[in-house]
């Protein structure tokens, strides 16, 4: 640390040009540990933070680094990884950090299509804040409501909300691995979305560690900012370590079916008809469209239209539903299949049907 003062009293401003980052990534290594050390409340810091010399830190940075255009021998590592067990850690390492020019990525699920949440596009050295650790769920129960920390999945939000009653269900992704924290904050869609609209509508309080280490709650932190972190997009305005959330009502049973149609099978213009349908039918009835290359039954290449949907009552009135307003698909009793809302999680994720998890 001392020659950094000294050449900067000297020449500052030709020397820090022609060494600035050098300079600045030798200083800041210790002093970010350092301080972090400091914290009275890391109880083991080795638990939680993994620098580039711990065998566990490449396993730890790739476990959540979903995108693997990200993940490649070039792309810029993070110089540490704190995986916080309290809300004191998250204050400490935004301070430390701050003190010693780190820039953060702030990681809940690691499902950043940009994989903004573990890499810098630009030079800057910068440290993880993987929340990984910080993922209990508490279900208020008489209330409807649930507090989930932002390092769990929403898949983990579903199972313990279905464990609570069975009509009880969380309107959020159709992929369970998407993480509480940067899913909540940008929006968030699933099969549910035409009746309850986005996961952030459902947001009625929030814990959020702002720049200044202060943890705040929708109180302290007032409604601008309250309504900022409901969509404004994940890492642009603080860490936030916990939501509230209102729990849904779901029916005991919800229908659900996989139609596909080639395009010689008319897929082209089921696709075209579906448009006029889909966002004009029950609020319960859901219906997406998946459209992907495939070979047909004589080997040739040609595209598939999968039309995917979620009913949210039994299959006779889905049946009836779909044959009223979209006719052309010529949908069959036998294309439905009936099961509780948990369990279409894993229809809708293509996961095998009773398998262990
Ligand atoms: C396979 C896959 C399936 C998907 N399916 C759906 C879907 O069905 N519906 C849908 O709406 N979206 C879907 N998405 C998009 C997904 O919701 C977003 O990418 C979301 O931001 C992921 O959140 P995360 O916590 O997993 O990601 P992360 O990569 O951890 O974070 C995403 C962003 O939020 C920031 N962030 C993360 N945690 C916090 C926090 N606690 N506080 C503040 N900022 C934070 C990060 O810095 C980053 O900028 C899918 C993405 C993938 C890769
Ligand atoms: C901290 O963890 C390390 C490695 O797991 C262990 O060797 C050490 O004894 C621990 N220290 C304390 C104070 O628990
Ligand atoms: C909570 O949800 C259950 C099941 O959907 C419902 O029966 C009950 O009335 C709800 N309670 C409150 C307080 O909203
Ligand atoms: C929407 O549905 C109603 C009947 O539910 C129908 O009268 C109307 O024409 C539909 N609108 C469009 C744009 O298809
Ligand atoms: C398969 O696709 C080819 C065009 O790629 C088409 O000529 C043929 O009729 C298709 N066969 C079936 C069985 O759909
Ligand atoms: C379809 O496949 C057959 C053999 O399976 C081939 O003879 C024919 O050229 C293919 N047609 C097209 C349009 O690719």
């Amino acid at each position: 640390m001392a020659p950094h003062n000294i050449v900067i009293n000297i020449t500052p401003y030709l020397l820090l040009l022609m060494f600035s980052s050098l300079i600045a990534i030798a200083v800041s290594d210790d002093s970010f540990l350092e301080c972090l050390s400091q914290d009275q409340t890391a109880t083991n810091s080795s638990d939680i933070i993994f620098t580039q010399t711990d065998t566990e830190y490449s396993s730890v940075l790739q476990s959540t680094a979903i995108n693997l255009r990200y993940s490649t021998s070039t792309t810029p590592k993070p110089f540490a990884i704190i995986t916080p067990l309290t809300y004191s850690h998250v204050q400490s390492t935004i301070l430390c950090a701050k003190k010693s020019n780190f820039q953060i990525r702030i990681r809940s699920g690691g499902h950043d299509y940009a994989g903004l949440s573990y890499t810098s596009h630009d030079q800057s050295p910068f440290v993880v804040l993987d929340l990984r650790e910080l993922h209990s769920i508490t279900i208020e129960s008489g209330q409807n409501t649930s507090w989930v920390e932002t390092g769990a999945t929403v898949g983990e939000l579903y199972y313990w909300v279905s464990q609570e009653s069975q009509n009880l269900g969380f309107p959020a992704a159709i992929c369970p691995t998407v993480g509480a924290g940067g899913h909540l904050s940008g929006g968030g869609f699933g099969a549910m979305v035409r009746k309850y609209g986005l996961a952030a509508d459902q947001v009625i309080d929030a814990r959020i560690v702002d720049a200044n280490g202060r943890v705040l709650d929708r109180n302290s932190m007032g409604e601008d900012l309250f309504w900022a972190i409901r969509g404004g997009g994940g890492g642009s305005f603080g860490v936030v370590v916990a939501w509230k959330v209102n729990l849904v009502y779901v029916p005991e049973k919800v229908s659900v079916f996989s139609v596909s149609r080639t395009l010689e099978q008319g897929g082209s213009s089921l696709f075209n008809r579906w448009q006029y349908i889909g966002h004009n039918v029950s609020q319960d009835l859901f219906i997406r469209v998946i459209i992907q290359p495939t070979l047909n039954e004589s080997g040739n290449r040609t595209v598939q239209v999968i039309f995917n949907s979620m009913f949210l009552g039994n299959v006779d009135k889905h049946v009836e539903m779909v044959t009223d307003s979209f006719p052309e698909l010529g949908l069959q009793e036998q294309d439905c299949s009936e099961m509780s809302w948990i369990e279409s999680i894993l229809y809708f994720g293509n996961y095998p049907k009773g398998g262990k998890h």
